[in-house]
């Protein structure tokens, strides 16, 4: 599908968008239209060749999936301008009111091997991906700034419960009642699973320090390899400020009645310690203890400032 007809689809669906309820599905609150569409979605059987790229909402997706592309492509920048990120790199689960094709819709079109992207917590990954034993690339972010981040996301993605009317409105404490459910299962879901299932489990925090360290860890795991040069370049391209610019990567794909990027932008400022501008000390020390509860069992090595 054409980057046109993607938006013309969704400013078609227009009428139709709304900020969604959502509904628990094992637990897990999804937004309704996957929730209803949640038998299709556990029976998707992916390719062997197909990979999978995991996260919690805001922490680097569409960073970590332009990264792929390009390494796909051995770093041809106008090839990976080819569509928007949705439409090469489907969102398995996402499904909005027609006429916009669902992830599954989007993935039916497609010849593996695909990059498939999702925000289901490990618990809820159709189980193809493993009985196939296929890939799967995990980004992580610190608590606090994947928090800040999506309460942002939350005020622009006007299919999104509200927010809540402002960040001291109390959104600091929400890390579990929101789509996608709490940060803490869908972090540790995932580590603990790690060396079962093969997934690579990478932090945003890394990228950030050393893009071209974590860029060759991907390159290593997909089996690729590309030259020096052509890593430089994806650093370059996958920089902030470039995807900011990037039509294809920056989501204005995505109409306003969906995303509305006058509230704030798809790529809003992609910093590590944003928190410190958003939480009152009393804030982050009412975070920091409910956090020390919450991951007491695992010990991830998040870092919140770098
Ligand atoms: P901020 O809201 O903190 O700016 P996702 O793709 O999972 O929705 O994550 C979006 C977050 O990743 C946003 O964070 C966005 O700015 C940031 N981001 C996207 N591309 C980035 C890049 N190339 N470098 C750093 N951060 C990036």
């Amino acid at each position: 599908m054409s980057e046109m007809s993607y938006s013309e689809a969704i400013q078609k669906a227009s009428a139709s968008i709304t900020r969604f309820p959502l509904i628990p599905v094992r637990g897990v609150p999804l937004m309704n239209y996957i929730a209803n569409n949640w038998d299709s979605i556990w029976a998707f059987r992916p390719d062997p060749s197909d990979l999978l790229v995991a996260t919690y909402p805001k922490a680097g997706t569409t960073w970590t999936q332009e990264i792929i592309d390009l390494l796909l492509h051995n770093g041809d920048a106008e090839i990976c301008k080819r569509a928007p990120t949705p439409v090469r790199s489907p969102f398995l689960e996402i499904c909005s009111p027609p006429p916009i094709p669902s992830g599954l819709d989007l993935l039916k079109k497609m010849d593996p091997p695909r990059v498939i992207k999702t925000h289901l917590p490990f618990q809820l990954v159709p189980p193809g991906f493993w009985e196939n034993k296929c890939k799967a690339i995990y980004v992580a972010r610190n608590a606090k700034d994947n928090l800040v981040s999506y309460y942002h996301f939350d005020n622009m993605n006007l299919t999104q419960p509200e927010p809540g009317p402002s960040w001291e409105g109390g959104y600091h404490i929400q890390s579990h009642n929101v789509s996608w459910g709490s940060w803490y299962d869908h972090v540790k879901g995932y580590w603990v699973e790690r060396e079962k299932r093969n997934i690579l489990y990478l932090f945003y925090e890394d990228m950030k320090e050393n893009p071209r360290r974590e860029i060759e860890r991907i390159m290593r795991y997909m089996d690729l390899s590309v030259s020096d040069e052509v890593i430089d370049r994806i650093v370059e391209l996958t920089s902030f400020k470039n995807m900011k610019e990037n039509p294809m990567a920056n989501y204005s794909c995505v109409p306003a009645p969906v995303f509305d990027q006058s509230i704030s932008p798809f790529m809003r400022k992609g910093e590590v310690g944003d928190w410190t501008n958003h939480f009152t000390p009393e804030q982050s020390k009412m975070f920091d203890e409910d956090y020390e509860k919450q991951m007491k069992d695992v010990n991830i090595p998040f870092r919140t400032l770098i």
